[in-house]
């Protein structure tokens, strides 16, 4: 039976699509390409071109496949173009997941572990946040997640589809040889925009404001090396195979870096320079965003290997040295 991998070309969903490969998983993986890359696919999974809100070309797959559950990443993820777009957000998001697990409800197929994020807490109301705090979003990026975790819950109501919904923090790094990485085109987050300073790409980073309520007056956030991130994804299909109970999981490190600390760790990291200045605040940040991982390294038996801020960022960086450029399809999107 194999695993389908819903957005198994993009950052997080490629470098999951390698771990479930090189731990014996028969792996199928649909993605659009729009954001993501083909070559980030391990060449070992079966690739469908396509899109999740398609249902005829979805349920095609569903027919020839053999599918024993579902991991979700197919989705927009830019918080900015979000307050933009909203309406994009809820169509490719939040549409997609009802065509999903309509076609999984045809097909019989009852486990998807889906990615959500920390952004469905919206601004927090206590660090480390738990996964009992009230889900607030504060854009439409985290409430088009918010309501793909209620669809969820609804259907497992209904149907009895279990889920595993992952509530990410801050991602970052790349599998530790090189080959895989994080490509988005325009680039938002902090660390590969960091490295793109360091590359000589961009002149200089700006820091989004210095005067939260923090250490130092920057954000403060939770980083997760991409690899522990992916794993816990298997750990939490294995936890639906047995049977288990639908339920929700923060990922994060519970551990926060102030955006200062992690310009100071990628310049020992690269040993560059890494040229910054101090910018207006981005509308949006919450001021800290740090999580409880507890309840992830109870049940799952999660057990993050990168701890230190300063290996994620090499991971990053010897895929930027090794891939200047990113992946082979450039495509502005
Ligand atoms: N930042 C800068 N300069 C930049 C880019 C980012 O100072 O050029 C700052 C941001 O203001 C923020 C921190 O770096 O304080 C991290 O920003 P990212 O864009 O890398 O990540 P976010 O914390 O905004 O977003 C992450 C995920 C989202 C998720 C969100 C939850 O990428 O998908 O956490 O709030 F929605």
């Amino acid at each position: 039976m194999a695993v389908l991998v819903l957005g198994g070309a993009g950052y997080i969903g490629s470098h999951t699509v390698d771990r479930l490969v090189e731990n014996g998983y028969d792996v199928v993986v649909v993605d659009n390409l729009v954001t993501g890359h083909v070559d980030a696919i391990n060449k070992k999974a079966r690739f469908y071109e396509g899109d999740v809100r398609d249902k005829e070309f979805l349920s095609g797959v569903f027919d020839k496949e053999d599918i024993e559950g579902v991991i979700h990443f197919a989705a927009f993820s830019v918080v900015p173009e979000s307050m933009e777009k909203p309406l994009k957000y809820f169509d490719n998001n939040t549409g997609g997941m009802i065509t999903l697990l309509e076609v999984m409800h045809d097909h019989d197929v009852k486990k998807i572990v889906f990615s959500s994020t920390a952004a469905t807490y919206g601004e927090p109301k206590q660090i480390p946040i738990k996964e009992t705090d009230p889900q607030v979003p504060t854009n439409p990026y985290g409430e088009s997640k918010l309501a793909m975790e209620k669809i969820m819950h609804w259907s497992d109501m209904a149907y009895g589809i279990k889920f595993v919904a992952l509530r990410y923090f801050n991602v970052a790094g790349a599998k530790p040889d090189g080959t895989i990485g994080e490509d988005h085109n325009p680039e938002t987050h902090l660390v590969p925009i960091i490295l793109q300073v360091a590359a000589g790409e961009r002149k200089e980073l700006t820091i989004f404001g210095d005067d939260y309520d923090t250490k130092d007056g920057t954000n403060v956030r939770d980083y997760v090396h991409v690899v522990d991130l992916a794993d816990a994804h298997i750990l939490a299909l294995e936890y639906l195979k047995k049977g288990n109970d639908s339920q929700a999981f923060n990922l994060g490190s519970s551990t926060g870096f102030s955006n200062k600390e992690i310009l100071e760790a990628a310049r020992e990291a690269t040993g560059k320079p890494i040229p910054a200045k101090m910018g207006p605040r981005r509308a949006g940040d919450p001021s800290t965003l740090i999580a409880s991982s507890e309840k992830a390294r109870e049940i799952l038996g999660w057990d993050p290997q990168f701890d230190d801020v300063r290996e994620i960022i090499k991971t990053a960086w010897n895929w930027k040295v090794g891939h200047p450029n990113g992946y082979n399809d450039k495509k502005g999107n």
